[in-house]
């Protein structure tokens, strides 16, 4: 059988690896991917918002499934347009995908079921979002309604920042069409963790829970960033909390898209915040997280091909998945500059140190062969990946292996998982 998966990055490069492994022996092709997959996968030039160049690609080589990574393509309307044409696509179509292109959708969403969530207002007007900052304590979140590339939200200490980012988005249209409508909501305190299922409508088979680690710098400063680092499991993560989010939050979202007529098939990730033991919903995902996904892949046994059949098929109820016990643990190696302006095209040194011990694996995501030589073409550039007998080991493996890696202005965080 032929896959085509779409993106191009440290996600898209575990999926692939993950496939590659399937008993299925599928004939893997990634759009556009990148230079680390090689040895699993196809790299065809398409990009993941080309949602019809790659539909005329699935048709012109016959790929029997599409797994879609980014939640660019899938806004867009890819899904939508697949089943159209008769071409299996494993992911949410555009309606559903609101639970991520859409904030505002969201909450309101989330209010009609009832799912635990920040209280929040939504708005158009800068004199009206000003005028409800006046009644509020600090910190607020203000968050631009559609999608913006990991920096539509601003976590507000002070008045003057949450004016400056309300300003921002409905006054000079940093966002664009994504920031013509701004959510408002309480900060809430707690500790953070993934909880990614898949979904094929109506029954939900959870992953491993996960931990991301979103800001930049050490110690939890620094910017916000796509994420620099990932355990799995999330410490926190326990029977009862499991229950918690299954019962609370996943359960009245499956069941309430298929209530409003959009049935959830695809990854569904909730982004929780714990605290005393009571998860509320900071936001909905609907792909798989990255970095969490090269954690959560690493410890998959359960064959993917397999999985993504059963939940096309309407089956995830009857599969289990099964996993690795030992921990997983990601760090990200990023570019100098990122998550702003990055500088690129450097030569990568010591790959090949480490391409052969066992447990330990390098996800590629901005990286691009130039000549001969692993070049980098983006912010988040590698993620190196162990399992360990426990968590201090497998960060001790990630860690060695790392340090054998360097390219100039390359940076990365030397605290994830501690
Ligand atoms: P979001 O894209 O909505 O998940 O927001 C990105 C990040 O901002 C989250 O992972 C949190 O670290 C932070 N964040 C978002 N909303 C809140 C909130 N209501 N309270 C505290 N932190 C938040
Ligand atoms: N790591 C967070 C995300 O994928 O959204």
């Amino acid at each position: 059988m032929k896959v085509l998966v779409i993106g191009g990055g440290g996600r898209e490069h575990a999926l692939v690896w993950k496939l590659a492994q399937s008993s299925k022996n599928p004939k893997i092709f990634c759009a556009p991917g990148n230079a680390g997959m090689a040895p699993q996968a196809k790299c065809v030039a398409i990009g993941a918002t080309d949602i019809d160049g790659l539909l005329q690609f699935v048709k012109s080589e016959k790929i029997d499934l599409t797994v879609v990574g980014s939640e660019a393509p899938l806004a867009l309307g890819i899904v939508d347009l697949f089943k159209k044409n008769h071409c299996p696509i494993f992911g949410p179509q555009k309606e559903a995908a609101l639970l991520e292109s859409s904030k505002v959708y969201t909450k309101e969403f989330c209010s009609r079921v009832a799912i635990p969530q920040a209280t929040y207002q939504i708005f158009e007007k800068s004199v009206e979002a000003k005028k409800y900052l006046k009644t509020k304590t600090f910190p607020v979140v203000v968050k631009a309604d559609g999608l913006a590339a990991g920096k539509g939200v601003t976590v507000c200490q002070k008045e003057q920042q949450a004016l400056q980012a309300v300003e921002e988005a409905l006054v000079d249209g940093r966002f664009g069409e994504a920031g013509k409508k701004i959510v408002i909501e309480d900060f809430l305190k707690g500790e953070e963790a993934s909880f990614i299922a898949v979904c094929d409508g109506n029954h939900i088979l959870p992953l491993a829970s996960a931990k991301d680690h979103k800001r930049l710098l050490d110690g939890n400063k620094g910017p916000n960033t796509g994420g620099m680092g990932a355990i799995s499991p999330a410490p926190i993560m326990n029977t009862d909390l499991y229950e918690k989010v299954m019962e609370k939050i996943m359960w009245p979202a499956v069941k309430g898209m298929v209530t409003e007529g959009n049935p959830f098939i695809g990854f569904l990730y909730a982004g929780l915040m714990i605290d005393k033991g009571e998860p509320k919903l900071l936001e909905f995902n609907v792909r798989l997280g990255d970095p969490e996904a090269q954690a959560i892949l690493f410890r998959l046994k359960t064959d993917l091909v397999a999985l993504f059949e059963s939940a096309l098929a309407g089956e995830l109820n009857e599969i289990q998945l099964s996993w690795e016990t030992k921990p997983a643990a990601c760090v990200v190696m990023a570019s100098k500059g990122y998550p702003e302006k990055v500088e690129t095209g450097f030569s990568i040194k010591g790959l090949e140190a480490i391409s052969k011990e066992k447990d330990l694996f390098v996800f590629h995501a901005a990286t691009e062969k130039k000549n001969r030589d692993i070049v980098t073409n983006g912010g988040r550039v590698l993620g190196v990946t162990a399992l360990g007998s426990d968590f201090n080991d497998a960060l001790e493996r990630v860690y060695e292996g790392v340090q054998k890696i360097s390219w100039e202005g390359m940076v990365y965080r030397k605290d994830i998982g501690r």
